[in-house]
């Protein structure tokens, strides 16, 4: 893709994972955030680990492939890296991730980028969802980094139209932002300009009603740092995750 002149999360979260897939703009970008806050390209590790984590233990349940919601950048960890050999379509609605994510898996059989507003599961790229996804098959969807600019409402009932979508015995890996962002005024309100939209930042409690159908993990919605891992609960929440299940049963 030609260079952009505006900066965009996903290419920021790639240099901060270290990867190649971003601009001058996005690394000057990325360098002023963490100038506010050291710590941001540690929350993102923590939220891509946790997405490899998450994503290996669906695929120890046996499947193999994949639909990603707002995916960004698919680099550095990301699901078809974590599960080689998996059939993955990753989507996004902003055009440059579309593209340069296209560049990116080119040259990998089963793997694709293709258009889906994750609110509205019409708008998937009916083309690259038939050659990519067995829609018999058991699917693994990934919602991790997007759900903060959609009010509950929104989120639940997007949520419940992945449930009705997905074959049964599917699983759903979800992130949602906590708190922890409100304890940084000043990114806060820097992410707040820029997006000139409200961030929805939640807690457990706020999740879970969320969740609807979908039957979660014994693991429950813990911090990311913490899910499936023996690190302690950390002091700031910056983004909890989860695990759950469509059961096989169910339609
Ligand atoms: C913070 S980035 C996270 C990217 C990636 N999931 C990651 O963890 O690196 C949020 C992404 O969600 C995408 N996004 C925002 N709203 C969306 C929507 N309604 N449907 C699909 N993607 C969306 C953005 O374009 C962006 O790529």
């Amino acid at each position: 893709m030609s260079e952009p002149r505006i900066p965009n999360s996903g290419r920021i979260i790639d240099h901060w994972l270290g990867g190649v897939h971003h601009f001058p703009v996005d690394a000057a970008a990325a360098s002023e955030f963490a100038g506010l806050y050291p710590g941001f390209p540690q929350v993102y590790r923590t939220q891509r680990a946790f997405v490899g984590r998450a994503v290996r233990a669906v695929a120890d349940e046996g499947v193999d492939q994949f639909l990603v919601l707002g995916a960004g950048v698919p680099t550095q960890g990301n699901v078809h890296e974590v599960v080689p050999g998996a059939r993955v379509l990753y989507t996004d609605i902003d055009p440059d991730n579309i593209a340069l994510g296209r560049e990116i898996v080119a040259a990998t059989p089963g793997v694709d980028y293709a258009y889906c507003d994750a609110s509205n599961l019409g708008t998937l790229e009916r083309e690259a969802a038939e050659r990519i996804l067995d829609p018999a098959a058991w699917l693994g969807v990934v919602a991790v980094g997007f759900s903060t600019s959609l009010e509950d409402g929104a989120l639940q009932a997007t949520l419940s139209d992945i449930f009705d979508w997905a074959p049964p015995g599917s699983f759903l890996v979800a992130d949602f932002d906590g708190q922890a962002l409100l304890s940084l005024p000043a990114i806060l309100a820097k992410i707040l300009d820029q997006a000139g939209r409200p961030l929805h930042l939640r807690d457990p409690g706020r999740i879970r009603p969320l969740l609807g159908r979908w039957r979660l993990s014994e693991d429950g919605i813990c911090a990311v740092d913490a899910w499936r891992t023996s690190a302690p609960p950390p002091d700031k929440v910056f983004a909890y995750g989860c695990l759950s299940h469509k059961p096989d049963d169910s339609s």
